[in-house]
């Protein structure tokens, strides 16, 4: 492109509200298609804050949040009910699959080394070097990826719910394996351009993407399944483009750049360094980002959950805060330590490609639906999803130890799902004041229609409980929180 089309372009896009690409051959020192202007202009547009659409009118674009009345949410949330990939994205996975292995990749031989490559992943005891060049990420684009591609959507719903997703973004995929976290972006957004046409809400999206990854072979893949994903989209209110993913590790990788949203999934872990120095790479990262939202997600086994709160206080001390999920709920901080919680916002569909990987005489070990993480979200400006502030009447966690064998009213933020059985329900519940583990039980045979709002408060939410009854764990070291048919729930957030 020459010099000459961007700086009229910014010209144009300074002093008009609106104008046509066909308009500016007045002004160029020789003619252009304006399928050819907009090409060039493609790559530019979100820097000038310009939307031009199919018929090359181009306007203006204002940086605001997304609406997010109920109707729109509860779309969305249907949409929801039913997780699993969408169908174009699973077409280019296993594309993708097959030109890596053949055609016959889920049978024989090949099917076999992929299985136990799969097996050994997931042992986190994958080394050395496989048969197949590609084996390593194509194990994990048909164990990890759907899972992780689906459950990623419940946190941008959040996002949305809250107003933190805006009509301009820069995002960033930190540590970007195959481009779970920008495909899925990319979907989601898809699906909520369908419910505003549905709706004749017209938002028009400028969304910029750019991604870190250290491996090559990762790399590849991203650029192969994002660009084909993107390239066959057609949306006529969105202008998505994708910067070229830089190859780096995020400890020492430059990023110049202003993000909105910094997304770290299923990548500090990974790195071989203590919880609290992962802090420090996560700070670098966003070092250049003047108010970004930064979404941490790690697996929910006890090591890497336990990890990531630590990793998680550490950044609260360089000055970040908790949007979501903890909310601080006497406005004192907790420490961030022995603390296990996760969310489950229940399992997809199996895809095509993992049930042909799973045809053998143990299709379990290969089926991978569960969505179970743990996660946080960040922000520097003291935005939280939840401002709710316990005043008087409710003791603290911290204190249970003098309530022993006493009703008291406490007001807890719910940390879990159900992690008892249907005969007595368990719900770890936290309101940052100790790291005593303390749950909330509710046998079956009390469940009331004074009670049963538990199992709405969903994960994060805020309850109050009256007149509950205090016994201690010793075999666990913890807090039991007995919810009678004479206890009430009432959710305040
Ligand atoms: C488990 S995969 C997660 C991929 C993707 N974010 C997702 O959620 O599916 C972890 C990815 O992070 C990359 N990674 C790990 N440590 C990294 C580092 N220090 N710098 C950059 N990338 C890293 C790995 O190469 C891998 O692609």
């Amino acid at each position: 492109m020459t010099p000459e089309i961007l700086s009229l372009a910014r010209y144009l896009a300074s002093s008009r509200a609106e104008f046509t690409l066909s308009e500016m051959n007045l002004y160029l020192s020789r003619k252009y298609d304006e399928k050819e202007l907009y090409e060039s202009l493609k790559p530019h547009l979100y820097d000038l804050s310009l939307f031009c659409d199919a018929r090359y009118k181009c306007t203006k674009l204002a940086n605001q949040p997304l609406p997010a009345d109920e109707s729109i949410i509860r779309e969305l949330e249907g949409m929801f009910k039913t997780p699993r990939l969408p169908a174009r994205v699973e077409k280019l996975v296993e594309s993708y699959i097959e030109r890596s292995c053949g055609k016959d990749w889920h049978t024989g031989r090949k099917a076999d080394l992929i299985r136990e490559n799969i097996v050994k992943q997931k042992e986190e005891y994958w080394k050395g070097k496989s048969q197949y060049p590609r084996i390593r990420i194509i194990s994990y684009l048909l164990y990890h990826f759907p899972v992780y591609f689906c459950q990623y959507q419940y946190l941008l719903l959040d996002l949305l719910r809250s107003g933190l997703l805006t009509t301009k973004m820069s995002i960033l995929d930190a540590g970007a394996g195959p481009g779970t976290i920008t495909l899925s972006t990319i979907d989601f957004l898809r699906k909520l351009l369908e419910v505003y046409s549905k709706k004749n809400i017209d938002v028009k999206l400028s969304i910029k993407i750019g991604a870190v990854e250290q491996e090559a072979e990762n790399i590849n893949c991203y650029k192969e399944l994002a660009s084909s994903y993107l390239s066959d989209l057609k949306l006529d209110n969105a202008n998505i483009t994708m910067a070229e993913p830089v190859s780096a590790p995020l400890e020492t990788v430059k990023l110049p750049e202003d993000y909105d949203l910094i997304v770290f999934s299923n990548v500090l872990a990974e790195m071989d360094m203590p919880p609290e120095q992962r802090a420090d790479v996560v700070e670098r990262v966003a070092s250049a980002s003047k108010n970004p939202t930064i979404i941490i997600i790690e697996p929910a086994d006890l090591v890497n959950s336990t990890a990531l709160r630590v990793t998680q206080h550490a950044l609260i001390r360089k000055g970040f805060n908790i949007f979501s999920p903890c909310t601080l709920i006497w406005g004192i901080g907790c420490t961030g330590g022995n603390c296990w919680s996760f969310e489950e916002p229940g399992s997809i569909q199996v895809p095509g490609f993992m049930k042909k990987i799973a045809r053998t005489g143990e299709p379990y070990r290969y089926i991978n639906t569960d969505m179970k993480f743990s996660s946080v979200i960040l922000r520097r400006d003291g935005i939280t999803k939840h401002a709710y502030r316990a005043k008087g009447k409710f003791a603290r966690l911290a204190n249970l130890k003098k309530h022993v064998g006493k009703r008291v009213n406490v007001a807890v933020s719910v940390m879990s799902g159900n992690l008892g059985d249907e005969k007595t329900f368990v719900f770890k519940v936290c309101d940052a004041t100790t790291s005593v583990p303390c749950y909330a039980v509710l046998p079956a045979y009390h469940m009331n229609d004074n009670n049963k709002a538990i199992f709405d408060a969903g994960y994060g939410g805020i309850i109050e409980i009256s007149g509950t009854l205090i016994r201690e764990n010793r075999a666990f070291s913890s807090y039991n929180l007995l919810i009678t048919r004479n206890t009430a729930v009432r959710i305040v957030n």
